[in-house]
């Protein structure tokens, strides 16, 4: 598969040391956050590790898909995997009777955006820092996402979401997180969770170069698009996904397509899976 211009240019930025790619992204967007101006919550461009677009209506955006395709409603306790900069909270913030959000992730920055700008005035929101190991985004970290006990107790949450997080995570990794999201639901609860999945149509898509992201290298149980940063993107193979979702065990829900693999029907960029205990 011949290379594109914006892959090669995708390649060249993750390929960079994490404190370069930091500096690359500080120059490139000083003018623009220089002028700009931002709700309190949004993060400058510079600053933002979490992928490009609006920040606000990409999490309302999200927010709309939990409400149509999960129980989500005001009393539910809910937890966020990779929460990042908080993109997903922010439409959170005023939804809330009784229920509760908590969210962790491995980037400090992110955690300490979201410390400062949200949970001072939204006692409800608790963000955490887990200090584990990710070439794309915590190459220095200490512990394995494979032995990482989520910082939560049983059955503490109806809703357990993760966008665009196992894109970036090996299948090893995927399957410790699912048994701990397994662990933390209530009975009945949801997870609604965000992938890149293969199949025979998206095969066909991917060598008639339709599709936005080529996963051309193997790795144990999971496909990358970058062999020397494969945290770059991950994907998996839908038999593989519905196998491991079986084990745990989940019920699968939904599966709604993303428009990544050059499919013409689709709900969002990326594909979404919802899943019961
Ligand atoms: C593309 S960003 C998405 C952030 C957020 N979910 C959102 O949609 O705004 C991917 C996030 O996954 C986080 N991440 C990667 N590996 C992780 C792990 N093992 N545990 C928790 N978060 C992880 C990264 O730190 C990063 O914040």
């Amino acid at each position: 598969m011949m290379k594109t211009a914006r892959s090669i240019l995708r390649d060249w930025y993750y390929g960079m040391p994490l404190f370069w790619r930091k500096f690359a992204r500080k120059v490139y967007y000083f003018p623009k956050d220089l002028l700009s101006q931002r709700k309190s919550f949004v993060p400058p461009e510079g600053e933002n590790f979490i992928g490009p677009g609006d920040f606000e209506k990409i999490g309302v955006e999200f927010f709309n898909y939990l409400q149509k395709y999960t129980l989500l409603h005001p009393n539910a306790h809910v937890l966020e995997v990779g929460c990042g900069m908080g993109r997903m909270a922010v439409p959170f913030l005023d939804f809330f009777n009784n229920g509760s959000y908590n969210g962790f992730d491995i980037v400090e920055e992110g955690i300490l955006w979201c410390t400062k700008k949200i949970a001072p005035q939204h006692p409800r929101f608790h963000f955490q820092v887990a200090d584990i190991y990710n070439k794309l985004y915590r190459p220095n970290g200490r512990f394995k996402a494979t032995e990482y006990k989520f910082p939560y107790q049983n059955e503490q949450f109806d809703l357990v979401f993760l966008t665009s997080v196992f894109t970036h995570m090996p299948a090893n990794e995927v399957e410790h997180y699912l048994a701990e999201i397994h662990r933390v639901l209530k009975k009945d609860g949801q997870a609604f969770l965000t992938l890149f999945i293969l199949d025979e149509e998206v095969r066909q898509l991917h060598s008639s170069g339709k599709s936005f992201l080529q996963f051309s290298f193997p790795l144990e149980n999971c496909f990358t698009i970058n062999e020397k940063i494969p945290e770059s993107n991950i994907a998996f193979d839908w038999q593989y996904l519905t196998e491991t979702f079986e084990k745990y065990p989940f019920t699968l829900l939904n599966r709604l397509h993303g428009s990544w693999s050059g499919r013409k029907d689709f709900v969002s960029f990326q594909d979404i899976v919802i899943l019961k205990k």
